[in-house]
């Protein structure tokens, strides 16, 4: 559910009176529903110097049933717009760019993409001007997301060399309803092992026959987690402390999943987690470590006790869980951790130091580990997702005014729901993506906050 004012707004006698009054009017996201089209209506695709990776977009999208156009259809609108950069050599070939999506920014579709995928910025360190039109994409990506309106988004993509095959599923995610509450974001893609599928079998079911475990999952984000998953046809082992062991058990049997008791701060977590998913489903794909707690105060008023609980249970478990899931002959393979940071983590929030030393700890934890020669070379994944202001059980109880400062400062005006967040987990989990490693996505609707 959106927030009671998105949905009065967007409601017939809502929006006369937004009208009239000239109150601001969130638009209604375009979210994912299996088995509808990928995007509805044409996507403009174009690039400079012919746009070496616009080729292969456009064959994925007319696979995928998108009409793919190359210029504007006159008189009509657009649904989306993906330029390729990745062969500009100097800030002069932004002008390509320009020329491309600015007009087409007038006739796009509500809740429209724009895609601008380049070359990394990373891998041009010995050639400054590449190097500076490289990085012009993330400016001129943020700025765009924030000119846009009616639920319409943009975002990058990033190719390091060798990643060129491996762009589809991320392609496909930006465009997609997945990624509703994505906005402003750069995500990098690069190489993969050898004989690693850059191809879904079924694009409405990318996890089917993986079995994933999703801890904190009886309630909020991991709830919707569990379900996202499952729906993409994911076996699913629900775990969460015993006491919310009866909100447990009903996520986990509305999914056809199990359940696992288990505090995740226990010394033997990650050993008990492989256990169950081996001896009871056979094998370990995915895992998302998503239980998380908060104790706010002000640092100078945080005692031992509440800066140890939440580092605890939001960090150090993960550190210590990872240890044994990612040890040879525990997680599989190609298989996939997620972890759920926080912009806190990013921005940093009043009140919050413990908190945000935990989310950002994870940031620095995905780094290493998406980094890791062994890990690639087992074709691992390691990502995070940071979400924003999502409308929980939790975001809820936060007084009405900080609550609507909250959820109205960022490009969409709106909070996220829990399943924008599992919609990035569930991308990040698929074996297509596997040329995304050490990413960390914000789902914030391009808050202001941290940007
Ligand atoms: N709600 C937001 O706006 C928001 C924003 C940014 C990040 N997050 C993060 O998303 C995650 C989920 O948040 P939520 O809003 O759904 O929270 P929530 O409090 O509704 O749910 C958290 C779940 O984790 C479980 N849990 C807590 N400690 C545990 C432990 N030691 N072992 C096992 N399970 C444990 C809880 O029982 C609960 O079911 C957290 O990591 C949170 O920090 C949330």
């Amino acid at each position: 559910m959106t927030d009671t004012y998105t949905q009065f707004v967007n409601s017939a006698f809502g929006k006369q009176v937004a009208g009239r009054l000239g109150m601001p009017r969130p638009a209604a996201l375009r979210r994912y529903v299996p088995g509808a089209a990928l995007i509805d209506g044409p996507v403009l695709v174009g690039g400079h110097g012919g746009g070496p990776l616009a080729k292969r977009i456009t064959a994925l999208l007319g696979h995928a049933g998108v009409t793919v156009v190359d210029e504007l259809p006159a008189g009509g609108t657009v649904s989306g717009v993906v330029v390729d950069l990745s062969a500009a050599r100097t800030p002069a070939d932004l002008e390509t760019l320009r020329a491309l999506v600015g007009p087409a920014l007038k006739v796009l579709a509500p809740s429209g993409r724009v895609i601008v995928v380049g070359a990394s910025p990373d891998e041009a360190a010995d050639d400054v001007p590449l190097a500076a039109v490289r990085r012009s994409l993330e400016g001129i990506v943020r700025s765009v997301a924030k000119e846009l309106r009616k639920g319409a988004t943009a975002n990058l993509v990033l190719v390091r060399r060798g990643g060129e095959d491996n762009i589809d599923a991320t392609i496909r995610f930006f465009l997609s309803g997945r990624s509703a509450y994505v906005d402003g974001q750069g995500v990098e893609v690069g190489p993969i092992e050898a004989g690693a599928a850059v191809d879904a079998a079924d694009w409405d079911r990318p996890l089917a026959g993986k079995v994933a475990v999703v801890t904190g999952a009886a309630r909020g984000i991991g709830a919707s987690i569990a379900d996202v998953l499952a729906r993409d046809g994911a076996t699913i082992v629900c775990v969460d402390i015993p006491a919310a062991g009866e909100a447990l058990a009903k996520v986990a049997n509305r999914n056809g999943g199990s359940t696992l008791q288990l505090d995740v701060t226990a010394p033997d977590a990650g050993a008990r987690i492989v256990e169950h998913a081996r001896t009871r489903h056979g094998q370990l794909d995915i895992v998302v470590h998503n239980a998380g707690i908060t104790r706010d105060k002000l640092l100078a008023n945080t005692d031992a006790d509440r800066w140890k609980s939440v580092v605890d249970v939001n960090l150090m478990s993960v550190l210590r869980m990872n240890e044994t899931i990612l040890a040879p002959g525990a997680l599989a393979d190609g298989g996939h951790v997620v972890c759920v940071s926080s912009m806190s983590g990013i921005a940093g929030n009043r009140g919050q130091s413990n908190y945000a030393a935990s989310k950002a700890g994870l940031i620095g934890l995905v780094h290493a580990l998406g980094a890791s020669a062994d890990l690639h070379h087992r074709g691992i994944t390691v990502n995070a997702v940071a979400p924003g202001f999502i409308e929980t059980e939790m975001t809820g109880k936060i007084p009405l005014a900080t609550r609507e400062m909250g959820r109205r400062v960022n490009s969409l005006a709106q909070g996220g729901l829990p399943v924008d967040v599992a919609e990035t987990i569930a991308w990040f989990a698929q074996d297509a993506n596997a040329g995304v490693t050490g990413q960390v996505v914000r789902v914030c609707g391009q808050s202001i906050l941290g940007a």
